[in-house]
Formats: structure tokens, C-alpha cells, sequence
């Protein structure tokens, strides 16, 4: 098949890489052309394992290639996927400037029968209006057709997420476009779900909700158990053996973050007093995310007696998550700049985002380390901030040799409690009790009320 993919952020590039990896010819188009020539010679503006290697291995074979021309990367394609950015507006919901532009555009292009897919997450209402938006723009009278094409993939596992997706979500109001649509996806051998646009649209923004939800809930519950002094990751096994209930999304820690679930749960939170309702489970949800960091930073300020002025601190971690580069709304970013704020300096050290990192936090109070011994030697304790593999295997006895106090606040519950503890640690992870330490129901002196808000 002959396909056009607008916009080469995560979704874009990578759907097109795999498209021309299943034999399709694909052109990716892009306003940026510093970016595109980038990509062609195979650096990838973003880092997502083996991403590059695909791109350069169907460069080579003829089936993908890059313009920064709309109009020709769409001339020939049947299908025409629409995956440009949809950031949070001001007032909480999706800014879509970028899709009508693109919509437009398309219209004014539009010379034979295509049909438009919106891969870009996009409010209920959306592809409705994308199909007015090309009628209004056609020069000819050309027949076309819209289909909302929600993607699931996860950033740092988008190859395998393409390849091997749990469904398809197809929203159509044509017969001709969704069987040109399933015809795309149908040797994946995956459920498709056919769907009206209206529901394809809600689909993403629910299933996006329901894992905040899960992890939301996981944080709540992890105040619970440390309080009454069970292990919240024994508690998550327990629950996620249960196939009602899964056992993915149950990792508590400092509360989620990245371009997706904080603008998406906002989004749907926005749709919902649009439609006049109150989504009260959503306000929660948002909520228990907020104060989460805030109640793990004041267990760094209680053990420091509420004063970190003149404390160093060794951060591993700065990614919004593990196996990505991507800051963007990332709470190790922000419980650094809260840190920071509180008089403290900061030893860091992440496996890809030090380069972003450095971009938003600057070097005031802040030294990049080359490596995570590099990051904790002759600091007063040891913070964990993203959950990279690398940060769970590290040598303890290093650790030890290498810090001011015997501490370590893990944010993301990656350490093994037990090994730490034995290793002669004060250990504070996410609902879990901290050995010989009071339980934080009690409020320091001297503590800025702001950021013990959650623990008080
Ligand atoms: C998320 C969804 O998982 C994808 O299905 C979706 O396609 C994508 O958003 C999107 O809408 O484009 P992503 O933002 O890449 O993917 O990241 P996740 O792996 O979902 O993690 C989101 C945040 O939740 C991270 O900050 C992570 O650290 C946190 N998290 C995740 C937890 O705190 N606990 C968990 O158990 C899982």
C-alpha cells in the first residue's frame, strides 16, 4: 500500500517505520527540515530502541522516505495518517492548531480518493470536524473518507507496541474505508474493534484514564500500607495475580507523568464539564498525582531535620520513565526543581535525558555526572527518581562507600528493601515502612506546609 504519515514525533515515525517494514511504501512528511535530514541519514530526534535501524533499512530498500512537502508525500498515498502533536491548551484541553492546519491542507490537496486517519490523540468531535474542515478545502470535487485510528504505544517500547498491538481501534462511517483500514492491519492476526468515530475517539482518552487511574490508586494505597505497615509491591502482587485485575500499571512511585496520561486525564476531565457532568473519580485521580511527589519529597526533608540547605544529593533518574529520553512533564524533573528550591545541590545522572534535562533545569545547583557512581559519590543520600533497569542493580556496597549517610530515598520502589536493609541502609521507598524511623503522620519543625500537604 501506498501511504502518507504527517508529522514524524513518536507516533509518526515510528508508524511509518513499521509500516515499510511490513512492505508498504511509505513517504513521512514533516514542516521541519532540519529534522528530516536528520532522520535520513538515521539520527533519530528521539530515542526509542531500534528505531533507527528500521528507518535506515527500509531507506535503503526503497520503501520509505521523507519531504517536507504535504502535497507531494500525499499524492500518491491511499492512505493518508494524520499523527501530529495535540499538546494541553491553557484551559486543560487538547490544542488541535496543528490538525485543523494539516486538515486544511489536506483539502486543499486532495485530487484523488484517500482516506484521512487521525492517529493523533484527539477530543470526542474531532474527526467530524477534520471531515468538514477538507470539505470546505477541496478544489476538486474528490471523494474521501476519515477514520479515527487511535495508537497505544508506549514510548520506549513503540516498536514492539506496532508490531504486536493487544487491538486495533477503527472508527469509521465508511464500508470502502474500513476495509481499506483492515486490510492495513489484518496480518497482525489482533482484535480489530470497529467503532463509530465518536467512541474510537474515547477509547484512548478512557483506556489513557484507567491506567492513571491504576496507578493513582496504587499511590493511594501505597499511603495506606505504609501507615499500617504492609508492603504495597506485595499488596500489587497479590491484587495483579487476579486476571480481573491485571498485574500491569501497579507500580507505585512519585506519581505519573510523561506527553501523555497528565494532558490526556486533563483532557477527559475537560470533555466531562464540557458535557456538564463532573468526572469526580478524574479530579482524584489528578489530585492523588499532584500531591504524590510532594509527600516523597518530605520524607527527604523530615529525615534532614526540614532543612536541606548546604545537603548534596545523588539523582538518579530524570526521564519521565524508563527507556526514553523524554522530560516532557516528567516528575523526576520536578521533584529536582522542588529539591533545588529547598537549598539543596544535585548530583544527576540519567541513561538518555541529561541532554533535554540540562535544556529545562539549566546548571545552577546542578552537576550532570557521566555515570550513576559518578552522580552519588560524597553526597548525603541517594534519590531514585526513574525506574531504568540500570538504577536496580546497583552495587550497594558502592553505594555505601560512596555516601555521606547510609540513606536512600528510592521514588520508584526499584531496590530490593530487604538486600538494601541488610546492607546497613535507612531504606525509604513508596508504601513501605521505613525501618527505626516515626511514620510520617507526624509533622516536622521548621517544614514548609506547602510540600508536606500529603503527609500531614
Ligand atoms: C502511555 C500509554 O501507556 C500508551 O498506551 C499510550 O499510547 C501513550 O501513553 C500515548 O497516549 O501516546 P507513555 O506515556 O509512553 O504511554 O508511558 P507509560 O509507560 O504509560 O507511563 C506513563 C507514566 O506512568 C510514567 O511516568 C511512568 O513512570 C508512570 N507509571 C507507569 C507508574 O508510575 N507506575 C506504573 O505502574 C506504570
Amino acid at each position: 500500500m501506498k501511504i502518507c504519515v504527517i508529522g514524524t514525533g513518536y507516533v509518526g515515525l515510528v508508524g511509518a517505520a513499521i509500516f515499510s517494514d511490513w512492505g508498504n511504501t511509505i513517504v513521512g512528511v514533516d514542516i521541519d527540515s532540519e529534522k528530516i535530514e536528520r532522520i535520513k541519514k538515521g539520527e533519530m530526534p528521539i530515542y526509542e530502541p531500534g528505531l533507527s535501524e528500521i528507518v535506515l533499512k527500509n531507506i535503503s530498500e526503497g520503501r520509505l522516505s521523507f519531504t517536507t512537502s504535504l502535497s507531494e508525500g500525499m499524492r500518491d498515498a491511499e492512505i493518508v495518517f494524520v499523527c501530529v502533536g495535540t499538546p494541553q491548551s491553557e484551559t486543560g484541553d487538547a490544542d488541535l492548531t496543528a490538525v485543523w492546519k494539516v486538515a486544511e491542507e489536506i483539502g486543499r490537496n486532495l485530487e484523488t480518493y484517500k482516506v484521512i486517519v487521525l492517529k493523533s490523540t484527539v477530543p470526542v468531535g474531532t474527526n467530524e470536524k477534520v471531515k468538514k474542515l477538507i470539505k470546505d478545502n477541496l478544489r476538486f470535487n474528490t471523494e474521501f473518507d476519515v477514520v479515527s485510528n487511535p495508537e497505544f504505544l508506549r514510548e520506549g517500547y513503540s516498536i514492539e507496541d506496532m508490531k504486536n498491538p493487544d487491538r486495533t481501534v477503527i472508527g469509521s462511517d465508511s464500508p470502502k474505508a474500513l476495509s481499506i483500514m483492515k486490510s492495513l492491519y489484518a496480518h497482525l492476526g489482533k482484535p480489530i474493534v470497529e467503532a463509530d468515530f465518536k467512541s474510537a475517539e474515547m477509547i484512548k482518552y478512557a483506556s489513557n484514564a484507567f491506567l492513571a487511574s491504576k496507578i493513582s490508586f496504587i499511590n493511594e494505597m501505597a499511603q495506606i500500607c505504609e501507615r499500617s505497615g504492609a508492603d504495597v509491591s506485595v499488596v500489587a502482587k497479590g491484587m495483579g495475580l487476579d486476571s480481573r485485575v491485571g498485574p500491569k500499571f501497579l507500580n507505585a512511585g512519585i506519581g505519573y507523568g510523561g506527553s501523555c496520561f497528565p494532558k490526556d486525564v486533563a483532557a477527559l476531565y475537560k470533555t466531562s464539564t464540557d458535557q456538564a457532568y463532573d468526572f469526580k473519580l478524574l479530579r482524584g485521580v489528578m489530585e492523588v498525582n499532584e500531591l504524590q511527589k510532594n509527600y516523597f519529597v518530605s520524607k527527604i526533608v523530615r529525615y534532614f531535620g526540614g532543612n536541606l540547605s548546604g545537603k548534596t544529593f545523588g539523582v538518579l533518574g530524570l526521564a519521565f520513565k524508563e527507556n526514553t529520553d523524554d522530560i516532557r512533564e516528567s516528575v523526576a524533573i520536578e521533584v529536582v526543581r522542588i529539591l533545588r528550591g529547598l537549598g539543596a545541590y544535585l548530583k544527576v545522572f540519567d541513561p538518555q535525558a541529561m541532554y533535554n534535562s540540562k535544556k529545562v533545569l539549566g546548571e545552577v545547583d546542578i552537576k550532570y555526572c557521566l555515570d550513576k557512581y559518578e552522580a552519588i559519590e560524597d553526597t548525603d543520600a541517594l534519590i531514585i527518581l526513574t525506574e531504568w533497569k540500570e538504577f536496580g542493580t546497583i552495587d550497594l556496597e558502592r553505594v555505601k562507600n560512596s555516601l555521606k549517610n547510609h540513606v536512600i530515598f528510592d521514588g520508584r520502589n526499584i531496590l530490593d528493601r530487604k538486600k538494601a536493609e541488610e546492607a546497613g541502609f535507612t531504606y525509604f521507598a513508596i508504601g513501605k515502612r521505613t525501618n527505626g524511623t516515626e511514620l510520617l503522620s507526624k509533622r516536622p519543625t521548621g517544614t514548609p506546609g506547602v510540600i508536606l500537604k500529603n503527609g500531614d
